[in-house]
This record gives structure tokens, C-alpha cells and sequence, in this order.
């Protein structure tokens, strides 16, 4: 590995890999899918996922990448007992960078949002519908360029290495996002709404979960703590041969949930004490949000721009996560430079990305659409059902059977005990490429 990007402390790689696993999903995505599928039910579904499957894997994956402290294709390689074919299993690392062709797209948005703070936000339901949808359909060069300003963002941090780019944004970034939600928890537990909320999130109704459900909640867990394409494995190649990765693993679960449910909390709690519905949508926060924060007046403005910027960060914290993999692989396999790594990577997802802005606008959007989907929804899709399954059951399966046992072990025993370790290792084996083939057969589906 290249010296001079430097390692990571522990505290530096805990936040990171939080920052990594909390982001769009945790914030925009699972309120919005918890709202449309009825609450409750399906959060115990989601919780009960990360619990057993989500965590274990999470934790392969940092066995993965602290072991090898290389990039994905080769750490695949060298850990592979001689099977060395399972270094293509490393090139699941570019699915970062299909993530990112949206991704950053969505954070542009939360970008166009920050400033719509500043010049006023909506003031009816139809305005904000407007409004979404005027950046959305309309407004193509609008997004490209918040969608480029946030190529810049990452790729900026990315030149900085891990210690003095990733780990240095990161320690600043992730207690400011604490700090932002915590106080916006605060504010809404004053409401009287705060306790339909609760109730809302947490007493199941499972006459309300329906298979589709079932297959969100799993897929979700998977999305929202980085699993599957080497994002949590190649921060883990940075950490020192010391550093232990149990606690961490289980501390990144835990981060993860808490700020999904928190975030989840706020946002009903707004929405029930102001009147809106909680089954809106990928609108929820750019539609139903804005018009109650305009509502409360400069307080609300005051609210608005604290979330959004909240947003932003958990957004970024993990697109620099998800094009790390891709920039590492380039530097340390190829022996490109980090520089010329950084910009190649940033620019083929920032070409892409204008294609799926343009998939979306009207005007355009005939050209980008296949069959009844647009580029944008095709990749989301390939991503969600396909590409990140993958990932998944290759890591359950290499560390499960193909890495040798004792070199697992070496990672984890000392810190896991025997007994939790058994049960570790025969979610890895048995349960998690189960519930993965489960997930991705179903999805196909869907
Ligand atoms: N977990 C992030 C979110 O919830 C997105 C993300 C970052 C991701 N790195 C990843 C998803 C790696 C899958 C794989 O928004």
C-alpha cells in the first residue's frame, strides 16, 4: 500500500465506516420506504435483518480488508488459498462508481435545496410539487452542475488520502451530523406528534407487511450499511495490523440504525404535527418537508438548512466511500498516480451521471429510456438486485469457505469469544447466502 495516504486511527476508521454506511439511504430513503410500507412491521423486518445478517456480513467484509490491506481485487486474490480466480470477485469494487452515477445526482439535489433555503422555500404542497419537479424534469444543466460540484467535493477529499482526505472529513462531518439530528430530535420530541410517531415506528402491525415488504427491508440493510462492493473493505486496508474490528463492525451497525431511526423520528414527527402523510414517497423530504418548514416561519428556515446540510454530509461522507474502492484498486494494481486515479474515476461517474440527468428530464428522456425504464431506474435497479446480492454472497462465500479458517479466527476470536464467534461464522456460512439468493431472486421479481 502507498505510504503516503496514509492509515487510519481508530477513531478516524469508526467514524469513517459510520460515514460510509450512514448516508441518502439512512436519511431521504429509509423514511420514505418505511412511510410506503406501512411503518412498524417493516422495521422490525429491517432491524432483525441488520441484527442477524447485515452486522455479519459487515464484519466479513472488514475481516476481507484488514487481513489483506490491499485493494479489492487483490486482497481477493492473495487471501484466496491459491484459487486465484477469486480476484474478479474484487471488481464488484465498480459498483461504487454505478452508485455514484446517481448518487451524486441526489446529492445535487439536497445541494439545490441548501440554496432554496436562502431565496424561500414553498409555501403549499403544490408549489414544492413545482418546484421538485421543475429540478427534476426540467432542469437538466441545474442538476449537472450541483451534481458536479459534488464530483468536486469527493474528488477534493479523495486527493487527500485517507489520513488527511477521508479520516480528516470524516471526524469533522459525522459529529456535525450527530449534532445537527440530535437537536432537530430535541425539537420534535416537544411535539405532541412525537408519540404517534414512535407508534408509528415501532408497534408492528403485520397485517400491513406484505412480501415486497419483506424484500425492501432486506435489501435496505444491506444498501444502508455499504455492504458488497468493498467500500467497509478498503477503509479496512488502511487500518493498522493492530486494530481490532468486532467492536468496530458492531459500533457502524449500531451508528447506522440509530441515525436511520432517528432520522425517521424527525421526520414523522414533523409530518404528523403539521399534517402530512408519511406514505408520499421519494418526495417525502423534497416536497412534504419543505412546505412544513416554511410554515414555522424563520425557525423553519432555520430548519430547513440544518437538515438538508445534514443530508448533504451524510451523502458525501459516503460517495467518498463508494469511489475509495475504485481510486485505491487503480493506484495500488495499476500504479497510476492518485491523481490521475481520482480524476479518472470522477469522471467517468460525473459522464454517466449527466446521462441519467438527462434520462429524467423531459425533452431527453426518450433516448435514455429502455423498455419502461429510465437510465436511472435501470441502474438503480442492476444495483439494488443484482450487483449488490453479488457482492454480498461473494464475500459470505469467501470468508465462509474459502478463506482458511484460522486466519478468520486470528481476526476475530480473541476479541468475539468462542461462542459468538460460532455463531458469526455460521451466519457467514449458512444464513447469509441464503437470505442473499433469497433477496435476489425475489427482487427479480418485483
Ligand atoms: N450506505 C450508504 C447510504 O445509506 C450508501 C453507500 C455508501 C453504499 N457506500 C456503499 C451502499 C457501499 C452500498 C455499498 O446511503
Amino acid at each position: 500500500m502507498n505510504a503516503q495516504i496514509g492509515k487510519f486511527s481508530r477513531l478516524g476508521f469508526v467514524l469513517s465506516a459510520t460515514g460510509a454506511a450512514v448516508g441518502l439511504g439512512n436519511i431521504w430513503k429509509f423514511p420514505y420506504i418505511t412511510g410506503v410500507y406501512g411503518g412498524g412491521a417493516f422495521v422490525m423486518v429491517y432491524l432483525v435483518t441488520i441484527l442477524l445478517i447485515g452486522a455479519s456480513l459487515l464484519i466479513a467484509e472488514m475481516v476481507i480488508g484488514k487481513r489483506g490491506q490491499q485493494d479489492c481485487v487483490s486482497n481477493f486474490e492473495t487471501l484466496s488459498n491459491g484459487k486465484r480466480g477469486w480476484k474478479y470477485a474484487g471488481f464488484t469494487l465498480f459498483t461504487g462508481l454505478v452508485i455514484m452515477t446517481f448518487y451524486s445526482v441526489v446529492i445535487g439535489w439536497i445541494f439545490y435545496y441548501i440554496y432554496l433555503t436562502f431565496i424561500g422555500l414553498p409555501t403549499t404542497i403544490d408549489d414544492a410539487k413545482n418546484v421538485f419537479d421543475q429540478v427534476y424534469a426540467h432542469a437538466p444543466f441545474l442538476q449537472i452542475f450541483f451534481h458536479l460540484l459534488s464530483v468536486l467535493f469527493v474528488g477534493v477529499v479523495l486527493l487527500g488520502g485517507i489520513k488527511k482526505g477521508i479520516e480528516k472529513t470524516n471526524l469533522i462531518l459525522i459529529p456535525f451530523l450527530l449534532f445537527i439530528l440530535l437537536g432537530l430530535l430535541m425539537y420534535a420530541m416537544e411535539f405532541d406528534s412525537f408519540e404517534k410517531a414512535v407508534h408509528f415506528m415501532f408497534a408492528p402491525d403485520f397485517s400491513k407487511l406484505s412480501s415486497e415488504a419483506i424484500i425492501r427491508a432486506v435489501g435496505h440493510s444491506f444498501f444502508t450499511l455499504s455492504i458488497g462492493i468493498g467500500s467497509i473493505m478498503t477503509y479496512a486496508a488502511a487500518l493498522p495490523k493492530r486494530a481490532e474490528i468486532y467492536k468496530a463492525g458492531l459500533m457502524v451497525a449500531f451508528m447506522d440504525t440509530f441515525i436511520a431511526l432517528i432520522a425517521g423520528l424527525v421526520i414523522f414527527s414533523f409530518l404528523f404535527q403539521f399534517g402530512g402523510e408519511p406514505a408520499k414517497g421519494p418526495g417525502l423530504v423534497f416536497i412534504s418537508l419543505p412546505v412544513i418548514f416554511a410554515k414555522l416561519g424563520m425557525a423553519g428556515t432555520v430548519i430547513a438548512f440544518v437538515f438538508f446540510l445534514a443530508m448533504a454530509f451524510a451523502g458525501l461522507t459516503s460517495a467518498i466511500s463508494l469511489v475509495e474502492p475504485s481510486v485505491m484498486y487503480l493506484e495500488d494494481r495499476l500504479t497510476w498516480s492518485r491523481k490521475k486515479a481520482v480524476f479518472w474515476s470522477s469522471f467517468v461517474y460525473f459522464v454517466v451521471g449527466v446521462l441519467v440527468v438527462f434520462s429524467i428530464s423531459d425533452g431527453y428522456k426518450d433516448l435514455l429510456t429502455f423498455g419502461t425504464k429510465s437510465l436511472f431506474d435501470v441502474l438503480e435497479f442492476s444495483v439494488d438486485s443484482f450487483l449488490m446480492p453479488l457482492g454480498g454472497i461473494l464475500i459470505a462465500i469467501f470468508v465462509g469457505y474459502v478463506m482458511k479458517r484460522d486466519i478468520v479466527e486470528g481476526e476475530l476470536l480473541g476479541h468475539m469469544g468462542n461462542s459468538v464467534f460460532k455463531i458469526w461464522y455460521f451466519s457467514i456460512r449458512f444464513i447469509a447466502p441464503i437470505a442473499v439468493l433469497f433477496l435476489a431472486y425475489n427482487a427479480m421479481k418485483v
